[in-house]
Protein backbone atom coordinates (compact mmCIF):
# COMPACT_ATOMS: atom_id res chain seq x y z
CA UNK A 1 0.00 0.00 0.00
CA UNK A 2 1.05 3.45 -0.42
CA UNK A 3 1.73 5.40 2.33
CA UNK A 4 -0.61 8.93 2.00
CA UNK A 5 -1.71 11.52 4.17
CA UNK A 6 -3.52 14.28 2.62
CA UNK A 7 -2.75 14.19 -1.33
CA UNK A 8 -3.90 16.01 -4.33
CA UNK A 9 -3.44 14.57 -8.09
CA UNK A 10 -3.42 17.11 -10.99
CA UNK A 11 -2.58 16.55 -14.07
CA UNK A 12 0.32 18.18 -15.69
CA UNK A 13 -0.58 18.41 -19.46
CA UNK A 14 -3.87 18.58 -21.09
CA UNK A 15 -5.59 15.97 -19.29
CA UNK A 16 -5.48 11.88 -20.16
CA UNK A 17 -2.54 11.66 -18.35
CA UNK A 18 -4.04 8.71 -16.38
CA UNK A 19 -4.84 10.22 -13.16
CA UNK A 20 -7.46 7.29 -12.73
CA UNK A 21 -4.95 5.00 -12.44
CA UNK A 22 -2.82 7.18 -9.89
CA UNK A 23 -5.71 7.78 -8.19
CA UNK A 24 -6.89 4.30 -7.54
CA UNK A 25 -3.67 3.35 -6.31
CA UNK A 26 -3.61 6.11 -3.88
CA UNK A 27 -7.60 5.74 -3.09
CA UNK A 28 -6.60 1.86 -0.63
CA UNK A 29 -4.79 4.84 1.94
CA UNK A 30 -7.36 7.15 1.73
CA UNK A 31 -10.67 7.57 3.88
CA UNK A 32 -12.18 9.91 1.26
CA UNK A 33 -11.67 10.48 -2.59
CA UNK A 34 -13.01 13.68 -3.92
CA UNK A 35 -13.53 15.55 -7.17
CA UNK A 36 -13.17 19.08 -7.19
CA UNK A 37 -13.20 20.10 -10.97
CA UNK A 38 -14.71 20.14 -14.16
CA UNK A 39 -17.81 17.99 -14.68
CA UNK A 40 -18.77 15.12 -17.05
CA UNK A 41 -16.53 16.24 -19.68
CA UNK A 42 -14.17 14.04 -17.78
CA UNK A 43 -13.50 10.34 -18.29
CA UNK A 44 -11.19 8.13 -15.96
CA UNK A 45 -10.45 4.58 -17.47
CA UNK A 46 -9.63 1.95 -14.30
CA UNK A 47 -9.05 -1.39 -14.66
CA UNK A 48 -9.46 -2.59 -10.86
CA UNK A 49 -9.98 -6.62 -10.37
CA UNK A 50 -9.90 -7.25 -13.82
CA UNK A 51 -12.86 -5.27 -14.75
CA UNK A 52 -12.38 -2.08 -16.84
CA UNK A 53 -15.01 1.13 -15.12
CA UNK A 54 -14.76 4.75 -17.50
CA UNK A 55 -16.01 6.87 -14.78
CA UNK A 56 -17.37 10.66 -15.55
CA UNK A 57 -18.23 12.25 -12.26
CA UNK A 58 -18.18 9.75 -9.57
CA UNK A 59 -14.97 9.56 -7.67
CA UNK A 60 -13.24 6.10 -8.98
CA UNK A 61 -12.33 5.99 -5.25
CA UNK A 62 -15.93 4.29 -4.77
CA UNK A 63 -14.54 1.24 -6.53
CA UNK A 64 -12.54 0.80 -3.47
CA UNK A 65 -15.32 1.37 -1.22
CA UNK A 66 -14.02 4.50 0.32
CA UNK A 67 -15.89 7.64 0.71
CA UNK A 68 -16.39 9.72 -2.15
CA UNK A 69 -17.42 13.40 -2.48
CA UNK A 70 -18.30 16.07 -5.42
CA UNK A 71 -17.50 19.04 -4.40
CA UNK A 72 -19.19 22.63 -4.38
CA UNK A 73 -17.68 23.57 -7.50
CA UNK A 74 -17.95 20.47 -9.75
CA UNK A 75 -20.59 21.21 -12.90
CA UNK A 76 -22.88 18.35 -12.03
CA UNK A 77 -25.06 16.40 -14.72
CA UNK A 78 -27.06 14.41 -12.80
CA UNK A 79 -27.87 11.75 -15.27
CA UNK A 80 -24.53 10.60 -15.91
CA UNK A 81 -23.76 10.55 -11.95
CA UNK A 82 -26.80 7.93 -12.28
CA UNK A 83 -25.07 5.91 -14.88
CA UNK A 84 -21.72 5.87 -13.60
CA UNK A 85 -23.34 4.64 -10.03
CA UNK A 86 -24.89 2.07 -12.23
CA UNK A 87 -21.75 0.86 -13.98
CA UNK A 88 -19.86 0.34 -11.04
CA UNK A 89 -22.77 -1.67 -9.68
CA UNK A 90 -23.87 -3.59 -13.16
CA UNK A 91 -19.75 -4.38 -12.91
CA UNK A 92 -19.94 -6.34 -9.70
CA UNK A 93 -18.57 -3.65 -7.44
CA UNK A 94 -20.58 -3.18 -3.83
CA UNK A 95 -20.82 0.57 -2.77
CA UNK A 96 -19.58 0.63 0.77
CA UNK A 97 -18.67 4.25 1.74
CA UNK A 98 -20.30 6.89 1.49
CA UNK A 99 -21.23 9.15 -1.38
CA UNK A 100 -21.74 13.00 -0.78
CA UNK A 101 -22.56 15.34 -3.53
CA UNK A 102 -22.94 19.48 -2.57
CA UNK A 103 -25.26 21.46 -2.27
CA UNK A 104 -23.78 24.16 -3.64
CA UNK A 105 -22.78 22.32 -7.25
CA UNK A 106 -23.61 23.62 -10.50
CA UNK A 107 -26.28 21.22 -12.19
CA UNK A 108 -25.99 21.11 -15.59
CA UNK A 109 -29.46 21.27 -17.83
CA UNK A 110 -30.47 19.98 -21.00
CA UNK A 111 -30.13 23.67 -22.60
CA UNK A 112 -26.25 24.04 -21.52
CA UNK A 113 -25.97 20.79 -23.30
CA UNK A 114 -27.64 22.08 -26.49
CA UNK A 115 -26.56 25.32 -26.33
CA UNK A 116 -22.91 24.11 -26.01
CA UNK A 117 -22.66 22.56 -29.27
CA UNK A 118 -24.53 25.70 -30.77
CA UNK A 119 -21.89 28.73 -29.61
CA UNK A 120 -19.02 26.31 -30.98
CA UNK A 121 -21.12 26.30 -34.28
CA UNK A 122 -21.48 30.37 -34.01
CA UNK A 123 -18.45 31.82 -32.80
CA UNK A 124 -15.29 31.93 -34.87
CA UNK A 125 -12.90 30.61 -32.70
CA UNK A 126 -13.56 27.13 -31.78
CA UNK A 127 -12.62 25.22 -29.00
CA UNK A 128 -13.45 21.73 -29.96
CA UNK A 129 -15.31 21.20 -26.53
CA UNK A 130 -16.87 17.86 -25.53
CA UNK A 131 -19.96 19.22 -25.74
CA UNK A 132 -20.92 17.74 -22.17
CA UNK A 133 -22.70 22.12 -21.41
CA UNK A 134 -19.67 22.94 -19.56
CA UNK A 135 -18.99 26.34 -20.99
CA UNK A 136 -22.47 27.15 -21.13
CA UNK A 137 -22.97 26.41 -16.89
CA UNK A 138 -19.84 27.89 -16.03
CA UNK A 139 -21.24 31.28 -17.87
CA UNK A 140 -24.28 31.13 -15.49
CA UNK A 141 -22.47 30.11 -12.35
CA UNK A 142 -20.61 34.00 -12.98
CA UNK A 143 -23.43 35.45 -13.88
CA UNK A 144 -25.20 34.58 -10.33
CA UNK A 145 -28.70 34.57 -11.45
CA UNK A 146 -29.06 32.13 -13.94
CA UNK A 147 -27.11 29.23 -12.01
CA UNK A 148 -29.21 25.88 -10.81
CA UNK A 149 -27.62 24.41 -8.08
CA UNK A 150 -27.99 20.50 -6.16
CA UNK A 151 -30.06 22.66 -3.73
CA UNK A 152 -32.06 23.98 -6.23
CA UNK A 153 -33.34 21.02 -7.86
CA UNK A 154 -33.94 19.53 -5.00
CA UNK A 155 -36.15 22.19 -3.27
CA UNK A 156 -39.87 22.68 -3.93
CA UNK A 157 -39.61 25.86 -5.78
CA UNK A 158 -37.53 24.40 -8.70
CA UNK A 159 -39.97 25.10 -11.17
CA UNK A 160 -40.49 28.30 -10.11
CA UNK A 161 -36.45 29.13 -10.04
CA UNK A 162 -36.21 27.13 -13.70
CA UNK A 163 -39.08 29.27 -14.88
CA UNK A 164 -37.21 32.61 -13.68
CA UNK A 165 -33.62 31.31 -15.29
CA UNK A 166 -35.55 30.40 -18.13
CA UNK A 167 -37.25 33.53 -18.81
CA UNK A 168 -34.01 35.14 -18.81
CA UNK A 169 -32.67 32.76 -21.09
CA UNK A 170 -35.41 32.87 -23.75
CA UNK A 171 -34.18 34.90 -26.56
CA UNK A 172 -30.60 32.52 -26.50
CA UNK A 173 -32.82 29.52 -26.48
CA UNK A 174 -35.08 30.49 -29.50
CA UNK A 175 -32.07 31.53 -31.78
CA UNK A 176 -30.39 28.26 -30.70
CA UNK A 177 -33.77 26.52 -31.95
CA UNK A 178 -33.75 24.82 -28.32
CA UNK A 179 -37.75 26.59 -27.78
CA UNK A 180 -39.47 27.53 -31.04
CA UNK A 181 -40.65 30.52 -29.27
CA UNK A 182 -41.35 31.80 -25.71
CA UNK A 183 -44.47 30.84 -25.32
CA UNK A 184 -43.08 27.21 -25.10
CA UNK A 185 -41.28 27.92 -22.01
CA UNK A 186 -43.30 26.43 -19.57
CA UNK A 187 -43.87 23.31 -21.58
CA UNK A 188 -40.05 22.77 -22.06
CA UNK A 189 -39.98 23.83 -18.22
CA UNK A 190 -42.30 20.87 -17.33
CA UNK A 191 -40.28 18.83 -19.45
CA UNK A 192 -37.01 19.41 -17.51
CA UNK A 193 -38.82 19.59 -14.00
CA UNK A 194 -40.26 15.96 -15.05
CA UNK A 195 -36.88 14.65 -15.34
CA UNK A 196 -34.65 16.48 -12.55
CA UNK A 197 -37.43 15.86 -10.14
CA UNK A 198 -37.24 12.10 -10.90
CA UNK A 199 -32.91 12.75 -10.24
CA UNK A 200 -33.48 14.61 -7.36
CA UNK A 201 -35.24 12.10 -5.55
CA UNK A 202 -32.46 9.61 -6.15
CA UNK A 203 -29.66 12.24 -5.15
CA UNK A 204 -31.51 13.46 -2.52
CA UNK A 205 -29.72 11.50 0.33
CA UNK A 206 -26.39 12.07 -0.85
CA UNK A 207 -26.63 16.00 -0.43
CA UNK A 208 -24.69 17.79 1.89
CA UNK A 209 -21.59 19.91 2.42
CA UNK A 210 -18.23 18.71 1.09
CA UNK A 211 -16.37 21.25 2.69
CA UNK A 212 -17.62 21.19 6.42
CA UNK A 213 -17.61 17.22 6.09
CA UNK A 214 -14.16 17.32 4.84
CA UNK A 215 -12.69 19.67 7.05
CA UNK A 216 -14.17 18.11 10.18
CA UNK A 217 -12.35 14.78 8.75
CA UNK A 218 -8.89 16.15 8.73
CA UNK A 219 -9.53 17.45 12.02
CA UNK A 220 -10.53 13.84 13.20
CA UNK A 221 -7.40 12.46 11.46
CA UNK A 222 -8.99 11.07 8.31
CA UNK A 223 -7.00 11.45 5.00
CA UNK A 224 -8.36 13.15 1.92
CA UNK A 225 -7.46 12.42 -1.34
CA UNK A 226 -8.51 15.22 -4.03
CA UNK A 227 -8.66 14.08 -7.75
CA UNK A 228 -8.45 16.70 -10.24
CA UNK A 229 -10.14 16.34 -13.87
CA UNK A 230 -8.38 17.66 -17.16
CA UNK A 231 -4.98 19.31 -16.67
CA UNK A 232 -2.96 21.76 -15.58
CA UNK A 233 -2.68 23.45 -19.33
CA UNK A 234 -6.55 23.55 -19.54
CA UNK A 235 -6.93 25.30 -16.44
CA UNK A 236 -9.65 28.56 -16.82
CA UNK A 237 -6.44 30.89 -15.76
CA UNK A 238 -3.21 29.28 -16.33
CA UNK A 239 -4.23 27.13 -19.30
CA UNK A 240 -3.71 27.72 -23.11
CA UNK A 241 -6.66 30.01 -23.54
CA UNK A 242 -8.83 30.40 -25.33
CA UNK A 243 -8.57 26.51 -25.91
CA UNK A 244 -8.75 25.59 -22.23
CA UNK A 245 -11.89 24.13 -20.36
CA UNK A 246 -14.39 26.42 -17.72
CA UNK A 247 -12.83 25.14 -14.27
CA UNK A 248 -9.72 25.30 -12.07
CA UNK A 249 -7.64 22.31 -13.06
CA UNK A 250 -4.68 23.08 -10.82
CA UNK A 251 -3.85 22.46 -7.17
CA UNK A 252 -4.38 25.70 -5.73
CA UNK A 253 -7.65 25.75 -7.38
CA UNK A 254 -8.85 22.61 -5.40
CA UNK A 255 -8.49 24.03 -2.54
CA UNK A 256 -10.34 27.05 -3.46
CA UNK A 257 -12.91 25.13 -5.26
CA UNK A 258 -13.38 23.11 -1.91
CA UNK A 259 -12.09 25.25 1.09
CA UNK A 260 -9.47 23.11 2.26
CA UNK A 261 -6.18 24.19 4.23
CA UNK A 262 -3.52 23.62 1.24
CA UNK A 263 -0.87 23.52 4.20
CA UNK A 264 -2.27 20.12 4.72
CA UNK A 265 -1.56 18.26 1.24
CA UNK A 266 1.05 16.97 -0.77
CA UNK A 267 0.36 17.45 -4.46
CA UNK A 268 1.15 15.27 -7.03
CA UNK A 269 1.24 15.72 -10.58
CA UNK A 270 0.59 13.24 -12.80
CA UNK A 271 3.01 12.94 -15.95
CA UNK A 272 2.27 11.00 -19.22
CA UNK A 273 5.53 9.67 -20.46
CA UNK A 274 4.45 11.83 -23.83
CA UNK A 275 1.67 14.83 -24.21
CA UNK A 276 -1.37 14.18 -25.87
CA UNK A 277 -4.38 17.25 -26.49
CA UNK A 278 -7.55 16.39 -28.10
CA UNK A 279 -10.13 19.46 -29.10
CA UNK A 280 -8.94 22.38 -30.60
CA UNK A 281 -5.31 24.46 -29.69
CA UNK A 282 -1.51 23.98 -30.57
CA UNK A 283 0.35 21.26 -29.09
CA UNK A 284 3.73 22.55 -30.02
CA UNK A 285 5.25 19.17 -29.95
CA UNK A 286 2.41 17.50 -32.37
CA UNK A 287 3.87 15.03 -34.05
CA UNK A 288 2.41 14.31 -37.57
CA UNK A 289 4.22 11.38 -38.50
CA UNK A 290 4.43 7.25 -37.80
CA UNK A 291 6.00 7.77 -34.93
CA UNK A 292 2.94 9.64 -33.33
CA UNK A 293 0.49 7.08 -34.71
CA UNK A 294 2.14 4.27 -33.17
CA UNK A 295 2.46 6.07 -29.98
CA UNK A 296 -1.28 6.72 -30.48
CA UNK A 297 -2.50 3.30 -31.29
CA UNK A 298 -0.38 1.83 -28.84
CA UNK A 299 -1.22 3.94 -25.79
CA UNK A 300 -5.31 3.49 -27.15
CA UNK A 301 -4.88 7.58 -27.22
CA UNK A 302 -8.71 8.02 -27.69
CA UNK A 303 -10.72 9.63 -25.38
CA UNK A 304 -12.60 8.31 -22.70
CA UNK A 305 -15.83 10.04 -23.06
CA UNK A 306 -15.49 11.48 -26.61
CA UNK A 307 -14.05 8.90 -28.49
CA UNK A 308 -11.68 11.29 -30.37
CA UNK A 309 -8.49 10.16 -31.11
CA UNK A 310 -5.91 12.51 -29.25
CA UNK A 311 -2.84 14.03 -30.41
CA UNK A 312 0.15 12.94 -29.42
CA UNK A 313 3.77 14.88 -29.07
CA UNK A 314 7.79 14.56 -28.02
CA UNK A 315 7.82 15.19 -24.21
CA UNK A 316 7.85 18.79 -23.52
CA UNK A 317 10.07 19.84 -20.25
CA UNK A 318 9.05 23.42 -20.44
CA UNK A 319 5.55 22.67 -19.87
CA UNK A 320 6.16 20.48 -17.31
CA UNK A 321 8.12 23.05 -15.39
CA UNK A 322 5.94 25.66 -15.58
CA UNK A 323 3.23 22.99 -14.40
CA UNK A 324 5.65 22.12 -11.32
CA UNK A 325 5.15 25.99 -10.52
CA UNK A 326 1.75 26.58 -10.86
CA UNK A 327 0.75 23.64 -8.91
CA UNK A 328 3.51 23.50 -6.54
CA UNK A 329 4.23 19.53 -7.21
CA UNK A 330 6.19 17.76 -4.90
CA UNK A 331 6.29 14.48 -7.00
CA UNK A 332 5.80 13.48 -10.26
CA UNK A 333 4.10 10.22 -10.61
CA UNK A 334 4.68 9.10 -14.70
CA UNK A 335 2.28 7.17 -16.51
CA UNK A 336 2.17 5.14 -19.71
CA UNK A 337 6.40 4.56 -19.51
CA UNK A 338 5.98 1.54 -21.20
CA UNK A 339 4.35 3.03 -24.69
CA UNK A 340 7.69 4.41 -25.35
CA UNK A 341 9.52 1.32 -24.95
CA UNK A 342 11.18 0.54 -28.44
CA UNK A 343 11.27 4.23 -29.77
CA UNK A 344 12.95 6.94 -29.66
CA UNK A 345 12.17 10.11 -28.61
CA UNK A 346 13.44 13.74 -27.27
CA UNK A 347 12.09 16.19 -25.25
CA UNK A 348 11.50 20.06 -25.88
CA UNK A 349 14.09 21.92 -23.27
CA UNK A 350 12.76 25.75 -24.86
CA UNK A 351 11.17 27.70 -27.14
CA UNK A 352 11.87 29.63 -29.86
CA UNK A 353 10.14 32.74 -31.93
CA UNK A 354 11.93 34.68 -34.72
CA UNK A 355 15.62 34.12 -33.38
CA UNK A 356 14.25 34.85 -29.06
CA UNK A 357 14.60 31.68 -27.13
CA UNK A 358 12.52 31.67 -23.96
CA UNK A 359 12.49 28.45 -21.14
CA UNK A 360 8.87 30.23 -20.07
CA UNK A 361 6.12 28.21 -21.31
CA UNK A 362 4.40 31.26 -23.59
CA UNK A 363 0.65 32.58 -23.21
CA UNK A 364 0.08 32.31 -26.80
CA UNK A 365 1.67 29.64 -28.61
CA UNK A 366 1.44 30.83 -31.93
CA UNK A 367 4.67 31.16 -33.92
CA UNK A 368 6.71 29.58 -30.89
CA UNK A 369 8.38 25.87 -31.93
CA UNK A 370 9.94 23.57 -29.22
CA UNK A 371 13.49 23.64 -29.31
CA UNK A 372 14.71 19.87 -28.52
CA UNK A 373 17.62 18.71 -26.59
CA UNK A 374 20.45 16.76 -28.62
CA UNK A 375 19.50 13.96 -26.70
CA UNK A 376 17.89 11.11 -28.04
CA UNK A 377 16.27 8.02 -25.36
CA UNK A 378 15.61 4.67 -26.17
CA UNK A 379 14.51 1.62 -24.26
CA UNK A 380 13.98 -1.53 -25.51
CA UNK A 381 10.66 -3.69 -25.42
CA UNK A 382 10.03 -5.53 -22.49
CA UNK A 383 6.93 -8.05 -21.77
CA UNK A 384 4.26 -8.07 -19.50
CA UNK A 385 6.44 -10.37 -17.19
CA UNK A 386 9.65 -8.04 -17.28
CA UNK A 387 7.42 -4.94 -16.03
CA UNK A 388 6.04 -7.24 -12.62
CA UNK A 389 9.49 -8.12 -12.42
CA UNK A 390 10.30 -4.43 -12.25
CA UNK A 391 7.36 -3.56 -9.90
CA UNK A 392 8.56 -5.98 -7.49
CA UNK A 393 12.07 -5.18 -7.48
CA UNK A 394 11.86 -1.39 -8.07
CA UNK A 395 13.67 1.92 -9.31
CA UNK A 396 16.49 0.45 -10.04
CA UNK A 397 15.71 -2.62 -12.46
CA UNK A 398 14.03 -0.19 -15.10
CA UNK A 399 15.85 0.42 -18.36
CA UNK A 400 18.56 2.46 -18.12
CA UNK A 401 17.13 4.45 -21.17
CA UNK A 402 13.79 5.20 -19.00
CA UNK A 403 16.13 6.16 -15.97
CA UNK A 404 18.24 8.56 -18.19
CA UNK A 405 14.48 10.31 -19.11
CA UNK A 406 13.39 10.68 -16.11
CA UNK A 407 16.72 11.52 -14.32
CA UNK A 408 16.73 14.56 -17.21
CA UNK A 409 13.42 15.72 -16.37
CA UNK A 410 13.75 15.69 -12.62
CA UNK A 411 16.79 17.88 -12.77
CA UNK A 412 14.52 20.28 -15.66
CA UNK A 413 11.62 20.79 -13.37
CA UNK A 414 13.94 20.05 -10.42
CA UNK A 415 11.11 17.86 -8.33
CA UNK A 416 11.37 14.48 -7.82
CA UNK A 417 9.37 11.38 -8.91
CA UNK A 418 7.20 8.92 -6.77
CA UNK A 419 5.79 6.27 -9.01
CA UNK A 420 6.01 5.50 -12.40
CA UNK A 421 3.42 3.27 -14.18
CA UNK A 422 4.09 0.80 -16.42
CA UNK A 423 1.11 -0.70 -17.77
CA UNK A 424 -2.78 0.10 -17.03
CA UNK A 425 -3.13 -2.26 -14.44
CA UNK A 426 -3.02 -1.08 -10.28
CA UNK A 427 0.01 -3.32 -9.60
CA UNK A 428 2.51 -2.99 -12.37
CA UNK A 429 3.78 0.52 -11.35
CA UNK A 430 7.10 0.63 -9.91
CA UNK A 431 7.24 2.71 -6.12
CA UNK A 432 10.00 0.97 -4.51
CA UNK A 433 13.43 2.99 -4.22
CA UNK A 434 11.67 6.00 -7.05
CA UNK A 435 11.10 8.61 -4.76
CA UNK A 436 14.50 7.88 -2.96
CA UNK A 437 16.55 6.88 -6.56
CA UNK A 438 15.36 10.49 -8.22
CA UNK A 439 15.78 12.99 -4.96
CA UNK A 440 19.12 11.82 -5.79
CA UNK A 441 19.25 13.30 -9.08
CA UNK A 442 18.63 16.93 -7.01
CA UNK A 443 21.59 16.66 -4.89
P1 LIG B 1 -14.98 21.53 -22.36
O1 LIG B 1 -14.35 21.23 -21.04
O2 LIG B 1 -15.93 20.45 -22.80
O3 LIG B 1 -15.56 22.88 -22.43
O4 LIG B 1 -13.81 21.50 -23.46
C1 LIG B 1 -12.79 22.49 -23.50
C2 LIG B 1 -11.46 21.88 -23.91
O5 LIG B 1 -10.99 21.01 -22.89
C3 LIG B 1 -11.51 21.01 -25.17
O6 LIG B 1 -10.28 21.13 -25.86
C4 LIG B 1 -11.65 19.60 -24.62
O7 LIG B 1 -11.19 18.63 -25.53
C5 LIG B 1 -10.78 19.71 -23.40
N1 LIG B 1 -11.17 18.75 -22.35
C6 LIG B 1 -12.20 18.84 -21.50
N2 LIG B 1 -12.23 17.78 -20.66
C7 LIG B 1 -11.18 17.02 -20.97
C8 LIG B 1 -10.63 15.81 -20.41
O8 LIG B 1 -11.14 15.22 -19.46
N3 LIG B 1 -9.51 15.33 -21.02
C9 LIG B 1 -8.89 15.97 -22.04
N4 LIG B 1 -9.36 17.10 -22.58
C10 LIG B 1 -10.48 17.63 -22.04
MG1 LIG C 1 -9.67 11.65 -19.59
Amino acid sequence: MVCISNVVVVGAYWGDEGKGKIIDLLASGADWVVRFNGGDNAGHTIVAEGKKVVLHILPSGVLQGRNVAIGPDVFFNPETFLKDYEAVVSSGFRISGRILIDERAHVIMPYHIALDAGLESEGDIKIGTTKRGIGPVARDRASRTEDLSVADIISPYFRKKLLSVLAAKKDELVRHKIIGGSEETSGYADGIVDKYSGYAEKIRAFVGSVSYELNSAIANGSSVLLEGAQGTLLDIVHGTRPFVTSSNTTAGGAFANLGLNPKLFKVIGVVKAYPTRVGEGLLPTELNDDLGKQIQTEGGEFGATTGRPRRVGMPDFVALKYSAMINAVDEWAVTKADVLAGKRFRAAVAYEKNGERTEQFPFSLEGWKPVYSSKTYYFEKFTEADSVLMAEKGFNSIPEGLKDYVKDFVQFTNVPVSMISLSPKREITVVKGVLEGTKRYLE
